[in-house]
């Protein structure tokens, strides 16, 4: 428990975008932040890997550990805040010394939680210390705080939305701009969106972490990010965002999971793949780094959370705001119910799930090619709702050929594509891009 008599001390490791950003929140907002934790947040001891590099704000006022994990161990230190990433190594270390030791930790880690965060939460459970990761999803949208406390009175029935910010600014600034994806991936490093692995963003890892987290706390279960199918967004290119917009829609980057009842228990379904979005959906008009996630609560209905899903306020914001109920005594279980009681689900198959689906072939122009893709989908039982056959594209010959189905199960989709497998007539793999139902 804080006493209130005297600050909440803290210390920082990594002062990178998000770690120089707390600082100078800290700093800035020092008055609301006292006034609503009922006492000043101090700033004790900080570390990072470089002890002279230029960030922007003043570091004299604080200790200086080289080695990160020492912070834990530091009497005048009550909660560590880890802003280093990585899912194993120092940051683990870190976090699990400092549970050990009897001190709260907050942490914008969406890898280690994903990874570790049982293990975590049992470890700050037995000595009733916080364990806090707002920051760790959706940057600075208060989602773990709308899924723990605001809808805790509910079932939630589903979880959706936009989850990792660099993919939507490369998605958005492609469909915006026409620029090419590599280019807007290194506007999304200098913009400081990125994971230090941008191939965690682009690869829908990143999102897939954060699912595996939402899903957790929103179904009561095991965290299983090793369940999460996980497609990123590096097959989309220029002319199926084109194609998309002709036929009146965006591409999104969307994590989803649900629960399924079935005779053996609930089955969780958690997916991230990039999905065509509606333009009247209201994930459409999501762009830049913005994050939304939807959630649907049996009492509540469906709530929608959106704001900026990274960059140094944000994630800085979302950080202090944990340092805030730590000082107000806000404990409670990590993942909204004890580990012991969280239920193990195993995953569902999904080929019973009925939808509509985009799918882009890229097939050598000759006769007879498009009569052998519709005949795959006649006998894997796909109806086509619409078909584009768009000229050649780049220098080879190739064409594209866009086309919708009718709703059908996905297994259907699955069946066309193996019928298609190995075809001379396919000069590259599909793709397939789901549909997001309203
Ligand atoms: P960053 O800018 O790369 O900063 C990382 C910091 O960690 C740096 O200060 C670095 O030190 C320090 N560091 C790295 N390895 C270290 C080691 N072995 N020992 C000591 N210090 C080490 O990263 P960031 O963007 O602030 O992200 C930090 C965490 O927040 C990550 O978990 C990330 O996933 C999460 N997050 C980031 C955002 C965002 O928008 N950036 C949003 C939400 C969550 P030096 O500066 O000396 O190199
Ligand atoms: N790399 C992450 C993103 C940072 O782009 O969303 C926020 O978690």
């Amino acid at each position: 428990m804080h006493n209130t008599q005297r600050p909440l001390r803290i210390a920082l490791a990594g002062l990178g975008t998000v770690g120089a950003g707390v600082i100078r929140l800290l700093e800035a907002n020092r008055d609301v932040i006292a006034a609503r934790a009922g006492c000043e947040i101090e700033v004790v001891a900080v570390s990072a890997r470089d002890r002279n590099k230029d960030r922007g704000v003043d570091l004299s006022p604080f200790a200086w550990e080289d080695d990160m994990t020492a912070l834990a161990s530091r009497d005048d230190v009550d909660v560590i805040v880890e802003l280093v990433g990585g899912s194993d190594g120092p940051a683990l270390a870190l976090a699990r010394t400092a549970l050990e030791n009897g001190k709260g930790v907050v942490t914008a880690n969406k890898a280690m939680i994903a990874h570790h965060g049982l293990a975590l939460a049992e470890a700050a459970e037995a000595r009733n210390v916080p364990l806090k990761f707002e920051a760790a999803v959706a940057g600075g949208i208060p989602v773990v705080k709308g899924l723990r406390e605001g809808t805790s009175a509910n079932r939630i029935e589903r979880i959706y939305g936009i989850l990792n910010g660099t993919c939507n600014y490369i998605l958005s600034e492609m469909e915006d701009t026409g620029a090419d994806f590599a280019e807007t991936l290194e506007e999304a490093q200098r913009l400081g969106y990125a994971e230090a692995d941008p191939s965690f963003d682009i690869d829908g890892i990143d999102a897939a972490h954060k699912l595996a987290i939402l899903a957790a706390i929103g179904f009561g279960a095991r965290i299983d990010f090793g369940n999460v199918r996980t497609t990123g967004i590096t097959r989309v290119t220029a002319a199926d965002i084109a194609q998309a917009d002709a036929l009146g829609y965006v591409i999104r980057l969307i994590a989803e999971a649900d629960v399924e009842q079935s005779e053996n228990g609930a089955r969780l379904l958690q997916r991230v793949r990039p999905c065509l979005v509606s333009k009247d959906h209201p994930l459409a008009p999501v762009d830049g780094p913005t994050n939304a996630v939807v959630a649907e609560g049996n009492f509540s209905g469906r709530l929608l959370f959106q704001g900026a899903g990274a960059g140094e306020g944000p994630t800085a914001s979302a950080v202090v705001a944990d340092l805030i109920d730590i000082a107000r005594d806000e404990v409670g279980a990590p993942l909204s119910v004890p580990v012991s009681q969280l239920v193990k689900m195993d995953p569902v198959e999904s080929g019973h799930r009925v939808g509509l689906t985009y799918l882009r072939f890229t097939v050598a122009d000759r006769p007879g090619v498009l009569a052998e893709i519709t005949a795959a989908m006649r006998d894997a039982d796909v109806s086509i709702e619409s078909l584009i056959q768009k000229g050649r594209i780049g220098d080879g010959g190739d064409v594209l050929v866009a086309m919708v189905t009718h709703e059908g199960p996905e297994k259907s989709v699955t069946q066309a594509l193996d019928l298609l497998e190995g075809s001379a007539s396919l000069t590259a793999p599909p793709l397939v891009l789901p549909i997001l139902p309203d």
